[in-house]
């Protein structure tokens, strides 16, 4: 078997796989305000068409998946397409990325289906901060979904923070100690500029933000694998608590990139930055061969771009971030 690799001799072993474009929240830098142009159900890839996908992946060596939105849990049956995706041989990490609000009803299940670890997104601990990001009073279910998370033994569990000058900056501290205090791990996102909502996100350099958490808890790099994308993690001596940082913008991290997205529809994106894509739907439902599908993933991949441009080009992407969920 040869290793999926791109022209840049990356490894590719990473899918994300966004199992539906909607969500029921409006986060400021996700999806713009009245946003309506949501993809028709007879373009959803279905489970048989994403398994299909995801097994000639792993085939060429991807380890890891990782379900996406929109919010992921507005798919139907999604345990049963996560048990269906655990199962394939070779497959070693099926995540999820989820903003929780129904996780309380769907922990128990995913976990049984062979879903081990959750990021959840959540930028603030204040109602009305969280209500005014995301456009809904969600903070209480939030909180529900991150329990039953930890109730059905899913771990590690990462708490996603977009952190957002003059939003939720002032929000960090306490982040901090309630992931302390409940033992998830803290990630720090810088905001990418991406469509219309992308252009107002309130960036905040996270580098000096990282070195004052740095000398405050005498953190320390930790080099044990902790997932496996973008974030640097960083841990205090006593092991108490576990921060990642993502710096799209201040530090790319684009010489080490590993991963493509699948979306909905059956497109493959080559880079969350850069528009280069692939369309899969209409070679699956004209019944190309297992061969034919594997070849057509190889001459995707020759796409993929060397790194995103949201520094020197920002505004230039206009998909919205929930096209590909991250
Ligand atoms: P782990 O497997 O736990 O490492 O997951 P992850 O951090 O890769 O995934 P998650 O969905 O939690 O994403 C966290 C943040 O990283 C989100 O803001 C994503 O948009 C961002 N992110 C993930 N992958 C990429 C990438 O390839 N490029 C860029 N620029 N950002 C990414
Ligand atoms: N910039 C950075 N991170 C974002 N997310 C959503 N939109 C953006 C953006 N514009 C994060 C969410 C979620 C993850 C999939 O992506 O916090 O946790
Ligand atoms: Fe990879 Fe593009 Fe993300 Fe850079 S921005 S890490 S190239 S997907």
């Amino acid at each position: 078997m040869t290793i999926l690799q791109d022209r840049f001799g990356r490894s590719i072993e990473y899918l994300r796989l966004s199992v539906t474009d909607r969500c029921d929240l409006r986060c400021s830098y996700c999806i713009p305000k009245g946003f309506k142009d949501f993809e028709e159900p007879e373009n959803w890839l279905t489970f048989d068409e994403i398994e299909r996908v995801v097994a000639a992946f792993v085939s060429l060596g991807t380890r890891r998946v990782r379900l996406t939105g929109g919010e992921p849990l507005l798919r139907r049956d999604l345990p049963l397409l996560a048990g269906r995706l655990a199962a394939l041989p070779g497959l070693q990490d099926l995540s999820l990325t989820t903003n929780a609000t129904q996780l309380a009803r769907h922990a128990d299940a995913l976990s049984r289906a062979g879903v081990k670890r959750v990021n959840v997104s959540l930028d603030s601990l204040r109602r009305e901060c969280v209500n005014a990001i995301t456009g809904r009073d969600s903070l209480p279910q939030v909180m529900a979904g991150l329990e039953a998370a930890r109730a059905a033994g899913l771990s590690p569990i990462k708490i996603n923070m977009v952190a957002m000058k003059d939003v939720n900056e002032a929000d960090i501290e306490t982040m901090v100690g309630f992931c302390i205090a409940n033992g998830f791990v803290l990630r720090l996102i810088e905001a990418m500029p991406m469509g219309d909502s992308g252009r107002n996100t309130a960036y905040l350099d996270l580098q000096p933000v990282l070195e004052q958490l740095r000398q405050r808890f005498g953190l320390l790099p930790q080099n044990s694998e902790m997932g496996g994308g973008p974030a640097r993690y960083w841990r205090s001596a006593d092991g108490a608590f576990t921060l990642g940082v993502i710096t799209p913008i201040s530090q790319h991290f684009c010489a080490t990139c590993n991963r493509v997205r699948l979306s909905v529809d059956g497109t493959l994106y080559m880079c969350l930055g850069q528009e280069e894509s692939f369309e899969l739907r209409p070679l699956l439902r004209a019944g190309i061969s297992d061969q034919g599908l594997l070849d057509a993933i190889r001459q995707a991949i020759e796409l993929k771009p060397e790194r995103h441009e949201f520094r020197e080009n920002p505004g230039k992407l206009i998909r919205i971030m929930s096209m590909t969920g991250g």
